[in-house]
């Protein structure tokens, strides 16, 4: 089962980027806020490390990060979550895999990757504002399993079913967080109720085609 993680601030937010009036600039905001809230929640258990440090006063033992954190958005929506997630995570490495969906069969097409150099022993966030039929999501995990990557989260905001049954079924190691997970589908792929294209809401580069 997914993560949902409902913080009554990413619900408001969410209703706010459901909203069809929503334009671009508020949406591409929302979207990023409710990324770094959802972040603060995902990382609540990862590793830390004891380090000695010396105050203004005396030394004495704190915490770090253990590992590094590498986020790889999934272009181009995935985009919209970065900035919103290295606000808290400054010094989180970023990668990148470029994912479209041919429209008519709704597979995705692989055209672009590019990850730091230390993937492998990283916690890595993928993120992708959709998690529709689950295809564009499971090709960019065996895509950084390819490159070695083995501690994956996958980061959504809206969830179907039928994308969240794909991935436990194609990725059982990998932890899925969601804001909601809605109804489904319609025929054209797009998830019930959800947003529309988070894409092209974030960049403004179609009307609302609904
Ligand atoms: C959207 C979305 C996901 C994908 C989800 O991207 O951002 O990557 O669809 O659908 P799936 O779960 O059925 O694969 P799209 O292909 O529209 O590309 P874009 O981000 O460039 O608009
Ligand atoms: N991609 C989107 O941007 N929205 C959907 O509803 C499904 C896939």
């Amino acid at each position: 089962m997914p993560h949902i993680v409902n913080h009554p601030l990413i619900q408001h937010k969410l209703t706010l980027i459901r909203n069809k009036n929503t334009g671009t600039k508020e949406f591409r905001e929302n979207v990023n806020e409710i990324a770094g809230l959802m972040a603060y929640e995902i990382t609540r258990n990862i590793e830390l490390r004891e380090i000695r440090t010396e105050t203004p006063l005396m030394s004495c033992m704190t915490w770090e990060l253990a590992r590094d954190i590498v986020l790889v958005p999934v272009l181009r929506a995935g985009l919209g979550m970065v900035d919103g997630i290295t606000s808290l995570i400054p010094t989180a490495k970023i990668g990148h895999v470029g994912m479209v969906r041919d429209h008519n069969s709704l597979e995705p097409i692989n055209y672009y990757a590019k990850f730091p150099y230390r993937i492998k022993n990283s916690v890595v966030l993928v993120l992708d504002p959709m998690l529709a039929t689950g295809g564009s999501a499971s090709a960019t995990l065996d895509r950084l399993k390819k490159e070695g990557a083995f501690e994956l989260k996958l980061v959504c905001i809206v969830g179907a079913p039928e994308g969240v049954e794909r991935i436990s079924k194609d990725h059982p190691d990998v932890e899925v967080f969601l804001a909601a997970l809605d109804d489904g589908l319609n025929e054209k792929g797009y998830i019930l109720p959800g947003l529309g294209d988070a894409g092209d809401r974030l960049f403004g580069t179609n009307d609302f085609p609904f």
